[in-house]
Formats: structure tokens, sequence, C-alpha cells
């Protein structure tokens, strides 16, 4: 397993490139089950999650092909041959339960295997089967598979959710794109990537207004039809990259950034005393003083503090002048690149959802191990700034979200190179 080695200490100069959004993509790929007629994704990320959304939707019969490098992807789903997600390909991650949505809008049918994903905590999907049923499907649960069936086809109705899940939003949302009558999703997710992917669905034909607040209405249609869609920027690679000058020192731009995509992220930020200005090209970061400033930050879903930026600002704070109090609100577990970041000269105190922080001046590079996707970037980003080398072993979570991560941060200064493994 390749492992990646930094040697800190070098402040970052110069221009990244954020990619598009791998959770808008990996929501933005099942849609073509909705439709007979192809649906071009523009401007997709390169990352092994996309390489398994594929294969888990060519196992349906989709056809799937890639083009500029993986950076276009055509899907087509006029000849299905299943309507079964294989447990061998959604173990492997979480958002294969994305088809569940579609597959039943489309077919009347779909069979999900539970999913897998990163160890984060349980991840059940009552709020997709609630949602699901009360749209008319009859959804069972036998030998580790969602048996899901909608006779005569979904129909819309009034949908609230028990929690603004992200996937469940998503999973309605498609599915009400072809029910009979109206859908109104309560309580939904207001996650950019919802957005997006309701944008996506009105150009292949959909009816839908409210995406980005919590109500969302679908007016159901017949069909959808062909699409051409560029993928969001991710918000989430776009707060990593941020972070790096923070830690390490210097200037970054990064490409296609916006504010609006990470707005209360940059409150912190700013709060921490880093500077951050938005131009037409993206994102200008660089911290004011010596240190950043402690911060308290509690996750919340969309316009609070994304979970996904948790263990990122984990490691800024690590070096931050003072004590913080981090609070994690949306998945239990998610504190486990806090004994890593210990390992390399951290104080941190995890009880229960809440890690307190006390920042030191300098953390030492050490071998560490990377246990889930944010976690592996994490231990990078402290590694910008350690005295020393660190080696982050067990990549392969890192490459699931994150392309040439070591070529971009390469490329503006830091000492970083991918180890091949054996
Ligand atoms: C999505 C993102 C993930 C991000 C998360 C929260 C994708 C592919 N993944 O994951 O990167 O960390 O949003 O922003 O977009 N829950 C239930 N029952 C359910 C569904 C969820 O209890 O039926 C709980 C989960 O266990 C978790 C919380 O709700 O504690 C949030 O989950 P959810 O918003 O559904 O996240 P995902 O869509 O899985």
């Amino acid at each position: 397993m390749d492992s990646i080695r930094v040697t800190g200490g070098k402040p970052l100069n110069g221009k990244i490139n954020i990619a598009g959004a791998k959770n808008a993509a990996l929501t933005l790929m099942p849609a073509t089950l909705l439709s007979e007629e192809p649906l071009t994704l523009t401007n997709a990320p390169r990352l092994s999650d996309i390489k398994t959304m594929t294969a888990l939707l060519q196992s349906l019969g989709v056809e799937v092909t890639s083009m500029q490098d993986g950076k276009v992807q055509v899907l087509s789903s006029h000849a299905m041959t299943s309507t079964t997600a294989d447990y061998e390909i959604v173990r492997k991650m979480r958002a294969s339960n994305l088809v569940l949505g579609p597959l039943l809008a489309r077919h009347h049918k779909a069979t999900v295997s539970l999913p897998g994903g990163c160890a984060i905590g349980a991840r059940p999907m009552d709020i997709h089967v609630t949602a699901l049923e009360a749209m008319g499907a009859t959804i069972d649960l036998r030998d580790g598979y969602l048996h899901a069936e909608a006779r005569g086809g979904l129909k819309g109705a009034k949908v609230p959710l028990r929690f603004a899940s992200v996937g469940a939003t998503e999973n309605v949302l498609m599915a009400a794109t072809l029910a009979k009558g109206t859908t109104l999703i309560e309580n939904a997710a207001r996650e950019p990537e919802i957005v997006d992917l309701a944008t996506c669905l009105r150009s292949m034909g959909a009816q839908i207004s409210g995406d980005g607040t919590s109500t969302i209405e679908v007016q159901g249609v017949d069909r959808l039809g062909a699409a051409t869609h560029p993928v969001v920027t991710d918000r989430i690679e776009l707060g990593t990259y941020m972070l790096a000058p923070v830690i390490a020192g210097g200037e970054v731009t990064c490409l296609g950034g916006r504010l609006d995509l990470v707005k209360s992220f940059v409150e912190k930020l700013e709060m921490a005393g880093v500077s951050v200005t938005e131009t037409p090209e993206g994102l200008t970061v660089k911290r004011t003083g010596d240190r950043p400033r402690a911060v308290d930050v509690t996750t919340e879903p969309f316009p609070g503090f994304p979970t996904d930026l948790q263990a990122q600002m984990m490691a800024m704070l690590c070096i931050a002048d003072g004590t913080s109090v981090l609070e994690e609100k949306i998945f239990e577990n998610r504190f486990m690149h806090a004994p890593e970041l210990i390992r390399m000269g951290a104080e941190i105190e995890v009880q229960g959802g809440t890690a307190t922080v006390a920042g030191v001046k300098k953390m030492k590079g050490a071998p560490v191990m990377a246990t889930d996707l944010r976690a592996s970037v994490s231990l990078i980003l402290a590694g910008l700034a350690a005295e020393g080398e660190t080696q982050v072993n067990r990549v392969y979570h890192l490459d699931r979200g994150y392309e040439h991560v070591e070529e971009k941060l390469g490329a503006v200064g830091a000492q970083i190179e991918r180890v091949p493994g054996s």
C-alpha cells in the first residue's frame, strides 16, 4: 500500500486548482438511471470513489465513457440489465446507496446492499427508507440487502425527514422527479451538492423548486431527457487546501474557490487571524501572524461548519495559539485522527463528541496511520509544519477523495512524495 512522505517547514506559495466535487459527482452519476438518454458530466474529479461508482453503474448495465483523462463522463442508461447493487461494490463506498431512489423511480424496483464506506459511525439508512415508503415503496431488509418495490410507480407525497440527511435528500429528490404528483421534502439538506443535483435534474427536464432551502418541491414528470452538466467545485478540497498555507505559512490561491461554498469555514478562519480574499480566479489565503489563533468549532449541516473539514481544522488548531474546543455533531466516532496527531506532539483530549485542543508551537514528524478519508489529509496538513519527516501510511483512503495531493501541494512548494507500497 502506498504512503505519503512529507518533510515539514516549507512555506507554500502559488496556485492550486480545485477539482469538481466528489460528493456532487457521486449523486450526479446515479441520476443517469432516471433517463434513457445520455447524461454528460464535465469537470468530474479523477478519484477512486468515482471509479467505484462507475463500476456499480456498469454492473447495472449503464454505459460509461470516460473522456479527457476522466474529466468528462458520458453515462447512458438506455440498456439496463440489472436493478441489484451488489454487496461487493457497495461495501467499498456508502454513496452506492444513491442508486436506490433512481432505480425505484424508473424501474419500480431496487435491491441494494446496505452500505460500507468510512468507519466513522453507524451511518444507517432509516431516513432514506421511511421517506421512500411515504412515497408508496415497500422496503424489506433481507440478507443484508434492502429489497424495494413500488408497484405502479412512486407517488408524490409530503416527506418530512427526521434529520437533514444529505444522502436521503438526494435519493428522495431523484425519486420524486418521476413520481406521480407533487413531492414536498421537508427538513431537506441544503448542501451545495443538493443544489447542483437539482440544477442537473432540471436540465434533464425535472420540475424542482426550493433546492438550497429546507423545503424542496418536486412536480413529477413522465420522463427525463439528455443533459450536459458541469460538476460544482469541491468545497471540501477547497477548504483543505485553504488550510495548507495557514499551517505551513505563505500565500496560496485556490483556483475556482468561491466564498459562498465555504462561508462558515471562512468565518472561523478569519477569527483565527487568517486573511481570505475572493477574486474572479478564486480564493487567496494567508495567515496574518506567526501562528493562527485558537477558535471553537461545532460541525453542523450546511450552511454550518462541515464535518468533512473537521479533521483538517483540527490539524490547524494543533499549532494555534491557545486552546480550542471542537464539537462533532454529525458523526459519532469521527476523531480517529486525534491519536495520530497526538503521536506528532499535539495536545488533544477527546471526550465523546468533543475534542479540546491545546495548541503547541511545533509538532514533530512521525509515522502515522490514515484511518479515513478526511483524517488522512489532516495528517498530511499537520506534516507540512511539523519538524522533520511525517510518513502517512495506508493512503488508499486519501485517493478516494483527493486527486494527486502530492502533485498539488508539491507544485506550491511542499516537500512531499508518494512512496509506492509493496
Ligand atoms: C454525505 C457526504 C459525506 C458527509 C455527510 C455529512 C456524500 C457522498 N457524502 O454523507 O461526505 O460527511 O454527507 O455532511 O455526499 N443518518 C441516519 N439515518 C439515515 C441517514 C443518515 O441516522 O438514514 C445519520 C448518519 O448516521 C449521520 C448523519 O445522519 O450521523 C449524517 O448523514 P448524511 O447526511 O446522510 O450523510 P451521507 O449522505 O451519508
